[in-house]
């Protein structure tokens, strides 16, 4: 039975083919987003997999809402596997912020459902770390949580040489739409076709835009000029101070395709532009507000960093670390009377924080040595009894060969 399209399995490490996900390197993607997450003081949620379909249909906008998971449930309730963890978070602290003092700094690293083609770097199915931070207006929170962005990909070796943030803002579109169109109705479709310009025939994007009034010339030129707004340089001279000055570039091709932002826009890519986006984020501060029926008025913003590309990235530059068992004790028993005592041994090691692995059954001694090579194990312990009849242990360390003679209680703190 094969499993869905645009769906992954993760093994353990040897991967038996290149056509599964390796276990070790989702998990070591995870401690790294978790661990600088923590650094910057955010607090880990989650929400539920399974949503109410209309949470979604009217804030994310076309692209996302034509790619739902979604399906009418035995109780009848219309209801979409999470394509995004956005509307979510937007849910849950409309809900409750009285209870958390602001601004709230929140992450979280649901696993998502887009019901898209299956291409190079989009799937059915991915992981995406999420930061947010809510109720908090400054371009100080902006930066912050571009910081975040930067040093959560720096955490995995990834350098100033290998990606680049680059960063825009609705609010100078909106302006430069309003002082060339009056009819706010044609936002929607300018956007679109903003969104879209750097891959569409140039000529289809003139002829599109012509018919919406606005000059290609016009909007190329105010790219090309990539004039920060006061908010922007803000966030530029935040980031300098930080010494992160050399990862973020103003580029007004990024607009993003979900409907909610409002303010300051951005996206991770590759520097080689071998990949699609790595992680996208930036302001909405009217979700809150829409999701609460009008009750409760945050401000808003935060991004969202999926692990296929960023899975594809490391690989391709070489930035995985070799994974394996991870085992610091093979515990050898080569005489089946000191079994018993063995096992307390091996309790004792793995009270003591160690990964202790054995033979279930008895086996030659060279082929257990010959398990503990495979596991590729640090150490292999022999428990033994001395002629007087008082145990030591024979701790081997399998890198360089040294062996020592240990008490009991000594052998569990020595190893
Ligand atoms: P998004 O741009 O739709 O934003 O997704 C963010 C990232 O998730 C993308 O840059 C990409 O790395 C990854 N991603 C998205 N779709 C797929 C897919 N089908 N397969 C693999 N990876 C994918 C959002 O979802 C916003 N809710 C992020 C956000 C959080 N904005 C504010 N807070």
């Amino acid at each position: 039975m094969d499993r869905l399209p645009g769906f992954r399995d993760f093994y353990p490490e040897p991967l038996p083919n290149t056509d599964v996900w390796s276990a070790d390197a989702r998990n070591y993607i995870f401690n790294a987003w978790r661990s600088t997450a923590r650094r910057y003081g955010f607090r880990e949620y989650d929400g539920p997999p399974l949503e109410p379909l209309e949470l979604f249909t009217t804030k994310s906008g076309d692209e996302i809402v034509g790619q739902l998971y979604n399906f009418v449930d035995k109780g009848e309730r219309s209801i979409s596997l999470r394509p995004e963890m956005t509307p979510t978070l937007a849910r849950m602290v409309a809900a409750h912020e009285r209870a958390y003092k602001k601004p709230i700094k929140w992450f979280a690293i649901p696993q998502l459902f887009r019901y898209e083609r299956q291409q190079k770097g989009r799937l059915r199915e991915h992981f995406q770390f999420n930061a947010d931070i809510i109720g908090e207006n400054d371009p100080a929170a902006d930066a912050e949580i571009i910081a975040l962005l930067i040093d959560s990909l720096r955490a995995l070796k990834l350098t100033e040489d290998d990606f680049v943030i680059r960063l825009s803002s609705r609010q100078a579109w909106q302006q430069f739409f309003a002082q060339r169109c009056s009819d706010p109705a044609k936002s929607y479709d300018f956007y679109q076709i903003i969104d879209k310009l750097e891959r569409e025939d140039p000529t289809v994007s003139r002829t599109k835009l012509d018919k919406l009034g606005f000059n290609y010339d016009d909007v190329t030129g105010f790219i090309t000029a990539s004039q920060p707004t006061p908010e922007l340089q803000r966030v530029l001279d935040n980031l300098a101070a930080r010494g992160l000055g050399g990862f973020v570039k103003i580029d007004y091709n990024v607009i993003r395709g979900l409907a909610y932002y409002t303010g300051v826009v951005f996206e991770a890519f590759d520097k080689k532009g071998e990949f699609r986006a790595i992680a996208g984020g930036g302001r909405y501060d009217n979700l809150v507000k829409l999701m609460s029926g009008g009750k409760v008025d945050l401000p808003a913003l935060g991004f969202g960093m999926g692990d296929v590309v960023l899975l594809e990235l490391l690989k391709a530059r070489g930035l995985l670390p070799k994974f394996d068992a991870g085992v610091d004790v093979f515990c050898l028993i080569e005489d089946e009377a000191l079994r018993a005592d063995s096992l307390k041994l091996i309790t004792e090691l793995r009270s003591a924080g160690k990964v202790v692995e054995y033979s279930f059954t008895p086996l030659k001694p060279d082929k257990q040595f010959k398990r503990a090579m495979e596991l590729n194990a640090a150490n292999t312990a022999r428990l033994e009894r001395t002629a007087d009849g008082a145990f030591q242990v024979k701790v081997k360390n399998l890198k360089t060969r040294e062996e020592r003679v240990l008490g009991l209680a000594e052998a569990v703190g020595a190893i």
